[in-house]
């Protein structure tokens, strides 16, 4: 990804002593800047964080020319979770990444927040990357030398936060998904299911518009998975616009709008009734929708 080009730059402030001093003025106001930045991208258009229209992804050429995201319409409205699935090279994950900026498109229109991300050039593209959105892939993706505290931090260093700011959100967000005690662990001492939990934390550091996820549990054994879906659940109860491609049926099951894609398109989409939203937030119903006990 591209915030690996800047983390050289950024990196000693990770480990610096300086979670005592206040933020500088120049810091704070580029925090703010962010912060007035993602409030007007929100209230440009406030009826869907993300909507592509006609959304076209093309490799290769003549013969080999793939199409693996071939037309695609979507909307996707504030704090829904979206969950999409398909077979195997069906174009879930390139579809993910042109949602999230991280692939171009080769055709089609993709609003984020109102701004045209199709439109966008590299320096806007990487910019409304790391102010808007979150991503948690099935291969966790942490870097090995930072602890899970620091795998958090960096994102919300990037988009702009002080680093006691940063620090701070890290030790919340790591508290969130029940690692607070393991936050000056490496990755490698950490469990599968751990790892992608410290994985969804650094996803949602940046305070993202949107969470895209893919194949989060793609890696994890039953009770990670278990964990892991859980989590995501407490996401979309607390309003967190999620899209989420998935090969589990229980993630799926836990989303407000289900879509199946074949061969770069969507083919059917189900709007899941007697969805969890709204009630208390315990697991009991989440457990018995994905057929768990809770
Ligand atoms: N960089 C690339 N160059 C050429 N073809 C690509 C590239 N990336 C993806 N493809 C092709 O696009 C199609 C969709 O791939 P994609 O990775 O999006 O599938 P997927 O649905 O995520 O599959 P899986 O469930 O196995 O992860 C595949 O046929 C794949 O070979
Ligand atoms: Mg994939």
């Amino acid at each position: 990804m591209s915030e690996r080009s800047e983390l050289p730059r950024r990196l000693p402030s990770l480990r610096g002593g300086d979670s005592r001093r206040g933020p500088k003025p120049a810091e704070r106001s580029e925090a703010l800047a962010r912060r007035d930045n993602s409030e007007a991208l929100a209230r440009r258009d406030n009826s869907a964080v993300l909507r592509a229209r006609g959304l076209r992804k093309e490799f290769g050429r003549g013969d080999v020319l793939v199409r693996a995201v071939d037309e695609v319409d979507l909307e996707v409205a504030p704090a829904e979770t979206v969950a999409i699935m398909g077979p195997s090279g069906c174009g879930k994950s390139t579809l993910l990444h042109l949602l999230g900026g991280l692939e171009r498109p080769t055709g089609g229109e993709l609003l984020l927040a109102g701004s045209r991300l199709d439109k966008l050039g590299e320096r806007g593209l990487a910019r409304l990357r790391r102010t808007a959105v979150g991503f948690v892939f099935q291969a966790f993706h942490l870097i090995d030398e930072l602890t899970a505290r620091e795998n958090v931090e960096l994102p919300a260093l990037l988009a702009g936060r002080s680093p006691r700011d940063a620090r701070r959100r890290a030790l919340e967000l790591l508290e969130r998904v029940g690692l607070a005690d393991r936050a000056t662990f490496l990755p490698a001492a950490l469990s599968g299911g751990q790892r992608q939990r410290v994985a969804v934390a650094r996803a949602l550091s940046n305070d993202p518009l949107l969470v895209l996820a893919d194949e989060p549990t793609g890696n994890l054994d039953s009770a990670a998975t278990l964990d892991v879906l859980r989590l995501f659940d407490s996401l979309r109860i607390a309003g967190q616009t999620l899209v989420i491609v998935t090969h589990d049926s229980r993630i799926a099951a836990t989303a407000d709008r289900l879509i199946s894609m074949r061969d770069g398109a969507f083919i059917d989409e189900t709007r899941l009734t007697g969805g969890t939203r709204g009630n208390s937030g315990t697991h009991g119903d989440l457990g018995a929708l994905a057929g768990l006990e809770g």
